[in-house]
């Protein structure tokens, strides 16, 4: 066969010629023709590495046939292949038998059993029997080298799989092979535990059950589990994933291989998270609050009552006297059938799915960048949050790009973060003067030049919930004013906020946002403050307007999967089913629209937000006509128009989803008004970010992320901690112009210089009580006690 394309050589695989692609390696090319070779140490998205052997194959390149590791040689032009000689065979019996020799025979006890690459490679390939008679090696079984994973050295084959996702994809290199010989063995160093934030991936990637995760480990067989394909709504990176359950209970999560999106890693958050799904502390009726407080009822008499209390709502203050904010926990179908009920049948425009922590929804009319464009674009400018802490597996995507890809990252950040150390530069800067540090960037010839070399793509979010989105806004604008051709990746956090502001969960002209919703309910104007999944008394960066909103709102309804602090003051909760117990679509941070399984029932008699929404609507004189949840997808394509190519049958037909159009209707993004304030007496400037694990109830009532959280500390550069009188490990009030907190002084190189760094809803005192939301930055000072 003769191919004109330059990109392709012709090769014989097994006497068939075949086209395969340069620089392919030989395992993936017979692969792609249908020819599988057994392997355990070649993984597609790593860098091989020759380990196991169990791939070799037979080679002639014109000085007859040579045994080759096919996960190690690309595909070279006439190059004759042959996956199946004889010679093969029997090397590939050897390879078994010596990998056998010291693998215990304990697939009856092992959770990998079923599903396991050796088991079924042994079986396929294997010898048959084994001629070792000897003792095999004996080690403790298992040990913990982690919070969430658990190793067992008898079953490990050493294939270099977990070892090079620690420090090749996940850049924590925190697991290695010690010892030599047949001692060889993985190991974490001493007194440093397998602390990564992707630390199940290992799990899933291992290919014998020699790591096993804790929150899965003896909970079922794999012929026991029933799967279907889903999304992590955990964050909005999207990550695809296979949800698993038995008994109509979820039992696992494990990553899928989506392209433009995970790439098959997931974080431990989203892996594990799941356990909330199944906690006791489930809401599992809806409960309306009498004398007695809040009480258990029926959905007839719960709908009716929030029936109710919006009709007496409106006629005292008019619909626009209630709000709804929240709706980025749920599906595309979830919010869109909310906007619905709170827009076209209540009248009101309060309506808005971010909490304060986010930007202008106008950003999401901006030029929009997929992770693709990202990942491929010559510079990555990151104006936004720590990206390892907030959007784990973009975070991955990123490194990825810096690190193996060459692309370069400009980093504009209050405080170094996970990808700090992959930038081409960092520029620091004091909350609220991100304009000042990007106009002297855009002035430095190296940064012109190099944003002048290629795509350029922005990947912008707030980075610090102590001072308002301005800063940040006149930022974007300046980078963008200097590169018009430059795409916007748009960091908001939460699961489906993008689908929920593109779906219509946002305010219509005259309407207010959550923080002038709050203001609202605190001045008393609020006559009926609907939450959406949302607790703002944990979640608003400002906790004495989320106390004074949720008292000063003179009806609350809460639509919920837990009672949290808010949903527990509220008249009325509507106990909402979660991810996993729901079907339809979500939308990520690009965009991209994806499917989400129903894999159990719903908990208790809970329901999915939008037949929720139905019900309403229903008994305040409107019927939706939703029969399923597919009439609700249908609607939002016919409806939304940059969701007109959205159809049910377009994202089932699309394993990897579907991207919805950048929405035209948002407006323009106006440059705000920046004010800051002087100093005065306070000495530091604030800044307030997420970790990954917090006192979140998600992360509360799952078990085995529960006791990941950290503790209340304020980190202060050790330069500053003498000039504030205080040491390392000293209690302090630290306090704004706002209030004041006692909170543990915690010694931080990485801190910049007159600011102080405080985790957001950690377990311990609530920054919250410092924050004003509507100043432009928070100015605090450390006193000692
Ligand atoms: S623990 Fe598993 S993934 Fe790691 S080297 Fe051993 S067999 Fe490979
Ligand atoms: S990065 Fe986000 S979407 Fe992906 S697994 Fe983690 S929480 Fe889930
Ligand atoms: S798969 Fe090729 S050497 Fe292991």
């Amino acid at each position: 066969m003769t191919s004109t394309d330059p990109n392709l050589v012709s090769v014989t695989l097994n006497g068939r010629t075949i086209a395969a692609t340069k620089g392919e390696l030989i395992i993936t090319a017979a692969e792609r023709h249908g020819e599988y070779i057994p392997r355990f140490c070649y993984h597609e998205r790593m860098d091989p590495v020759g380990m196991c052997r169990m791939c070799l194959v037979e080679v002639d390149t014109g000085r007859g046939p040579q045994l080759t590791p096919s996960c190690m040689v690309t595909v070279a032009p006439d190059m004759k292949i042959d996956t199946a000689s004889p010679m093969v065979k029997q090397v590939q019996e050897g390879v078994l038998e010596l990998l056998l020799a010291n693998h215990p025979l304990d697939c009856p006890v092992c959770d990998k059993g079923g599903e396991c690459p050796l088991q079924d490679q042994a079986f396929s390939h294997g010898p048959g029997e084994s001629r070792f008679v000897e003792e095999k090696r004996h080690y403790e079984k298992p040990i913990a080298i982690s919070d969430l994973v658990y190793l067992d050295r008898e079953r490990c084959i050493l294939c270099d799989r977990c070892t090079r996702f620690a420090d090749e994809v996940a850049g924590d290199a925190l697991i290695e092979f010690s010892s030599r010989g047949g001692n060889t063995q993985i190991t974490t160093f001493p007194d440093e535990p397998f602390a990564s934030y992707f630390s199940g991936n290992t799990v899933q990637i291992c290919p014998v059950g020699a790591l096993t995760a804790k929150p899965y480990r003896f909970k079922a067989r794999p012929w026991d589990l029933e799967q279907n394909e889903s999304t992590c709504t955990t964050c909005s990176v999207g990550c695809r994933t296979i949800v698993q359950s038995s008994r109509d209970q979820v039992l696992r999560y494990q990553g899928v291989d989506s392209a433009p999106v995970n790439w098959g890693w997931l974080c431990d958050k989203g892996r594990f998270g799941f356990e909330s799904v199944n906690s006791d502390e489930r809401l599992t009726t809806p409960m309306v609050r009498t004398s007695g407080g809040l009480v258990p009822t029926s959905w007839s008499a719960a709908l009716g009552a929030v029936a109710d209390l919006v009709r007496e709502s409106i006629a005292a203050g008019g619909a626009d006297s209630i709000a709804v904010v929240g709706g980025a926990r749920g599906s595309n179908e979830d919010a869109f059938a909310w906007a619905q009920l709170a827009h076209d049948v209540i009248g009101t425009p309060n309506v808005y799915a971010q909490m304060g922590d986010g930007l202008p929804a106008a950003v999401l009319g901006l030029d929009r960048a997929t992770i693709d464009d990202v990942a491929s674009a010559t510079t990555i400018v990151l104006l936004g949050p720590d990206l390892k802490e907030e959007l784990p597996v973009l975070y991955l995507r990123i490194r990825d790009a810096a690190v193996k890809r060459g692309r370069h990252i400009i980093e504009f950040t209050p405080k170094p973060g996970g990808l700090t150390k992959h930038a081409w530069k960092t520029i620091g800067y004091e909350p609220g003067t991100q304009l000042a540090a990007v106009e002297a960037a855009l002035a430095d010839p190296a940064v012109a030049m190099q944003l002048a070399k290629g795509p350029v793509a922005i990947v912008a979010g707030r980075a610090n919930l102590a001072e308002t989105s301005t800063a940040t806004v006149l930022a974007l604008q300046a980078i963008l004013a200097a590169v018009p051709s430059a795409k916007v990746l748009p960091a908001l956090r939460r699961g489906n906020v993008v689908g929920a502001l593109q779906v219509g969960v946002r305010p219509r002209p005259g309407g207010l946002d959550t923080t002038g919703v709050l203001q609202a309910a605190a001045a008393g104007r609020i006559e009926c403050l609907v939450l959406l999944g949302a607790d703002p008394l944990a979640d608003f960066p400002d906790a004495d307007l989320a106390r004074r909103a949720i008292a000063g709102a003179r009806r609350v309804i809460a639509v919920d999967t837990f009672l949290s602090a808010s949903s527990l003051q509220a008249d009325v909760v509507l106990a909402a089913s979660a991810v996993g117990e729901k079907g339809g679509t979500t939308t990520n941070l690009e965009g991209r629209v994806t499917s989400l399984g129903r894999r159990v029932t719903a908990t208790g008699t809970s329901r999915p937000d939008w037949m929720i929404a139905s019900g309403i609507a229903g008994l305040l004189g409107t019927e939706f006509g939703y029969r399923s949840i597919a009439d609700v997808t249908a609607s939002i394509a016919a409806r939304v128009e940059s969701y007109a190519n959205v159809t049910a049958t377009a994202v089932a037909s699309a394993p990897d989803g579907v991207l919805a159009a950048v929405p035209a209707d948002l407006g323009p993004l106006v440059p705000p008004v920046l004010s800051l304030p002087d100093r005065n007496s306070y000495d530091f400037r604030l800044v307030v970010s997420r970790r990954l694990y917090d006192d979140a109830v998600s992360t509360r009532t799952s078990p085995s992320l529960a006791h990941l959280a950290g503790c209340m500390t304020v980190h202060v550069n050790p330069l500053d901690i003498e000039r504030a009188g205080a040491h390392d490990g000293a209690e302090v009030r630290l306090s704004s112009a706002r209030a004041g907190i006692i909170v543990t002084v915690e010694s931080d190189a990485t801190v910049l210089r007159g600011t102080v760094w405080v985790p957001f809803n950690q377990p311990g005192s609530t920054i919250g009580e410092l924050i004003d939301c509507t100043a432009a930055v928070t100015d605090v000072r450390i006193e000692n006690i």
